[in-house]
């Protein structure tokens, strides 16, 4: 089936027009227009760069990194200079923040030298303290809680592979974590029905299923939890996983290696989902853990789409809340 791709209309505009100055700390922060109208504008981006090349001319991001990363890192990078501004990488031991000086003081010093700040951090609640201190726009990176910028990308993919949205099984199996938070608040959104499988103990946060439950009903959305990957996957549409062990939790390793075993998404597993089901992963992935070679590198895998399209999303973010 050809993806449904519509025209850009006044209404998607409107309201990305609506988006300057504001917040991106989790996908919460969006209406449905405004997550749609961004996916809209990245399918622009992408389709034609140069007519953005002058979006953010004279503009700079300030990049705070508490943690490792190659794709956020890169996208957001090459993001500001192809829309005509420049990014500054601050390194984990640059900014030390809370320690050197107070995450509050860090944005009012940053305000007045850059026009946004994206930050990849441990908990929420820095993401939350530094946009409240700063007068410039917050974009979250990826926090402990949520991951916006990947679940936009997620989209946007999802878009491309499958055309319309509302109403798309997408099953996750692993652990209930960031990427699992941020797929939810869009799958609220968009009007897909999320199907979660994780193992006893490692759901996502109840806040942000009773999130998802109460928007469920104006855009057609469902979220169902279940202890039974097999469960989850049987005729979805799209199969996502992640990492069993995020950042910051590298002491629980070999635990969770034994808590997950019987997560994995390979093959047997994956053939329970639609023959033209897609194989999403945010990455990095731990191959023989969460996901087999033989289901990462298949056909129906559109993992270096994801990270691609962590690119056009972001650019579309940035032009629109820093423009
Ligand atoms: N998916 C993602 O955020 O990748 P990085 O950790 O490499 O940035
Ligand atoms: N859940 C993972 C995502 C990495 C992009 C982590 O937080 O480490």
């Amino acid at each position: 089936m050809a993806p449904v791709v519509p025209p850009p209309s006044h209404d998607h505009a409107t309201a990305t027009r609506a988006l300057k100055g504001r917040d991106l700390r989790t996908l919460r922060d969006l209406s449905r227009g405004e997550l749609l109208a961004l996916l809209e504008r990245a399918r622009l981006m992408k389709a034609d760069p140069a007519g953005f090349a002058a979006a953010l001319t004279g503009r700079t991001l300030a990049m705070i990194f508490e943690k490792p990363s190659l794709r956020t890192r890169v996208t957001f990078d090459v993001g500001m200079y192809q829309l005509g501004g420049h990014a500054i990488y601050l390194s984990p031991s640059e900014i030390s923040m809370g320690k050197r000086e107070s995450t509050s003081d860090v944005a009012k010093n940053l305000e007045r030298m850059v026009q946004g700040i994206m930050i990849r951090t441990f908990s929420q609640s820095i993401v939350d303290e530094l946009a409240e201190a700063a007068t410039v726009p917050v974009i979250n990176a990826l926090s402990d809680f949520a991951h916006p910028c990947q679940g936009l990308a997620d989209y946007l993919t999802m878009r491309e592979a499958k055309g319309e949205l509302a109403g798309l099984k997408v099953a996750y199996v692993g652990d209930g974590n960031n990427v699992v938070h941020s797929l939810a608040h869009g799958a609220a959104l968009v009007g897909a029905h999320l199907a979660v499988a994780t193992p006893p103990g490692y759901e996502p946060s109840s806040e942000v299923i009773s999130w998802v439950l109460g928007r469920a009903a104006q855009t057609g959305a469902a979220i169902t939890l279940t202890h039974d990957p097999r469960e989850a996957v049987e005729d979805a549409d799209v199969v996502y996983t992640d990492t069993w062990t995020s950042m910051g939790q590298e002491a629980e390793a070999d635990a969770r290696r034994k808590v997950f075993g019987a997560y994995q998404v390979n093959d047997a597993l994956f053939a329970r989902a639609r023959s033209d089901a897609i194989f999403m992963h945010c990455l990095p992935a731990h191959r023989g853990e969460e996901v087999t070679d033989s289901v990462i590198d298949s056909r129906r895998s559109v993992v270096f789409d994801q990270a691609e399209n962590r690119l056009h999303v972001q650019k579309a973010v940035l032009a629109s809340l820093m423009a």
